[in-house]
């Protein structure tokens, strides 16, 4: 399951494209034009002045609060914002950078238009950074290990892995993008109690063969049964945990069966959604070292021994519960794997940060981990990060849920693509075949259900309703997926038609309307948008911006002809901008990791 550790940005993106974009390059001219006014005009030195993108297309497209700042600070000037304003944007005026077309005050705001050769340098910036357009090396000093997935051996994953897994496949791909060194990390966990009841299933109930995770949900349901008529049973699970830790043959040739066939429907999972990872962990092999840090807990004092015999460590006094981190019989738990976990790949990756992306329910496990990896002194301490997300429900009846009350993975992706399929035969049953429907279908369902999962901030519950992932018109990853589809069929019937978009990237004369400069103007955001989503770990920040971005493509689309359009400079410009916003698009859905299908 694991690969090999591999830079996945494209390598055109080396150092010359992934310096100042061009919207970060007009901030930073505008802020130098209005430093050189305040200075000439009220003897006033600014560190740098804020410019930040326009709030509202009346604003121009930034907007600088600068006069504020010399109001309140200058010696020299009036205190009126507003005034001082006026002349600042008058003296701008007269040394305006040729990235703007104006600049005029509106009431205590400076606010500055962006000028045809704005969009011009932009459209040539994207062409030439291409697949890497909106990627940086400002994570370059950053080694991340992120532990997502991490589902448990015996048990099929569940909803909240599933969001684990794309939650976290798609911050690695942000912080990849962003020049971080990446370790995505799967830790399947197998050494607790719950396999320890399916070794058990194995011994106390009729032998059958294993073939898949199904048959083994099947056997985990059964057993449980079993134990609650027959609590004495549990006695039995608690011995085979010890000897599980103290690597009994017998169970450990069982446990290796088991471990075959999660892995295998773990596998076929990861390849349906398209996720890989660096490394694979099993949290049995962190039994030893687990064992030697709950014992040097004790000694540091720590841990203390209750009455019981258990280690527990002491963090009360932090005002977090107590953590038990050995059984009175010396076995280990959750908790004390974690810690040796963290200590294991401290040692082998010297991260800088490691990120783990559960289920909110385990933030007290994470916040009791984290203190006393902290109390221990360990210096990595401070970078360990847990990102937490909410519920996912599915709306009742919509889906069947099979025994045990897991929804597995399959059911959900088959659900959301049978629904693709509705939509795809609505609209073009007549134009496809069947194959052809089937394939698409696929990459709209697996796309949109990838999308549903990250458009949601992860704090915020989930409720997934395959029918309303796959829509064509609406916040969904299909309606994005589409504009992408769009953005292709357009360039392939220029091609056909033997018109040459290069053409323009000489000239920089062509007076740019209304939509283009509006779609244009969010294109340049996207490197920053890219920035801030990386920074904060939050994916949905990059949905948010791609279905910005796909209204304004089409209003843009609507509103101007691109193949049709009445002259030639027209029609180049806009095929140009076609291109680019294909590009935004589809560097946005690969931080996602989506794809798109050629056709919909
Ligand atoms: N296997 C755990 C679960 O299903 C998640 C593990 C998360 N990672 C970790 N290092 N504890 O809840």
């Amino acid at each position: 399951m694991a690969k090999p550790a591999k830079k996945k940005k494209s390598a055109a993106s080396s150092q010359e494209h992934a310096q100042e974009y061009a919207q970060e390059r007009a901030q930073k001219e505008a802020a130098q034009a209005l430093a050189a006014a305040a200075k000439k005009l009220f003897s006033f030195s600014f560190s740098s002045p804020l410019v930040l993108r326009s709030a509202k297309p009346e604003f121009g497209d930034l907007s600088s609060a600068a006069a504020f700042e010399i109001a309140k600070n200058a010696k020299t000037a009036k205190k009126n914002p507003v005034d001082i304003a006026k002349k600042l944007a008058a003296e701008t005026a007269q040394v305006l950078p040729p990235l703007f077309s104006s600049v005029a005050a509106l009431g205590p705001y400076v606010n500055f238009v962006y000028s045809n050769e704005f969009y011009a340098a932009l459209l040539y910036e994207v062409s030439v950074a291409g697949e890497a357009y909106g990627s940086s090396e400002s994570g370059a000093k950053r080694r991340v290990v992120i532990d997502y997935s991490s589902p448990n051996i015996g048990k099929p994953m569940h909803v909240g892995h599933i969001r684990s897994t794309i939650l976290g496949d798609s911050i690695c791909r942000l912080l990849r993008f962003t020049g971080c060194s990446v370790v995505g990390s799967n830790y399947l966990c197998e050494a607790g109690t719950q396999t320890a009841k399916l070794m058990l299933a194995l011994h106390e109930l009729e032998k059958r063969k294993l073939n898949d995770e199904k048959d083994l949900l099947d056997y985990y349901v059964k057993i449980h049964k079993r134990i609650e008529e027959n609590p004495e049973l549990l006695e039995k699970a608690r011995v085979i945990v010890e000897d599980m830790e103290k690597g009994e043959v017998k169970l450990k040739k069982e446990l290796a069966e088991v471990r075959r066939i999660s892995v295998d429907a773990f596998d076929r999972n990861y390849a349906l959604l398209g996720v890989s990872f660096e490394e694979s962990i099993f949290d049995s092999d962190m039994v030893p070292l687990a064992k030697r840090m709950a014992l040097e807990l004790l000694d540091k004092k720590i841990a203390f021994r209750d009455k019981d015999g258990e280690i527990v460590g002491d963090l009360e006094k932090f005002a977090l519960p107590n953590l038990i981190v050995l059984r009175s019989n010396g076995t280990t738990l959750y908790s004390t794997r974690d810690l040796a976990l963290a200590e294991t790949r401290f040692e082998r990756h010297a991260f800088t940060e490691c990120v783990y992306v559960t289920g909110s329910e385990q933030k007290n496990h994470f916040n009791q981990v984290f203190k006393i990896l902290d109390l221990l002194g360990k210096p990595y301490a401070a970078g360990l990060k847990h990102v937490s997300f909410g519920l996912i429900s599915l709306p009742s009846g919509k889906m069947s849920t099979r025994a045990g009350n897991v929804v597995l993975l399959e059911d959900i992706l088959n659900a959301v693509i049978a629904e693709a399929q509705k939509e795809i035969l609505k609209r073009r049953g007549a134009d496809y075949s069947e194959s052809e429907i089937g394939a698409i279908s696929k990459q709209i369902g697996v796309g949109s259900t990838r999308f549903a999962f990250l458009r949601v901030s992860p704090e915020k519950n989930i409720v997934f309703n395959p029918a309303a992932a796959v829509v064509f018109e609406g916040d969904t990853g299909a309606y994005v997926q589409y504009a992408l589809v769009r953005c292709r069929s357009i360039l392939a019937k220029a091609e056909e038609a033997g018109v040459k978009a290069d053409a323009y990237a000489k000239t920089t004369k062509s007076d740019f309307g209304r939509e283009e400069k509006a779609l244009l103007a969010l294109a340049a955001e996207f490197p920053l948008a890219v920035e801030s989503a990386a920074r904060a770990m939050q994916p949905h920040q990059v949905c948010d911006f791609l279905l910005k971005f796909c209204a304004a493509f089409n209003a843009f689309y609507a509103a101007c002809p691109v193949l049709n359009a009445e002259n030639d400079e027209d029609k180049v410009r806009r095929l140009r901008i076609v291109e680019a916003s294909l590009r935004v698009i589809e560097n946005g859905l690969g931080l996602l990791g989506i794809s798109a299908p050629e056709k919909m």
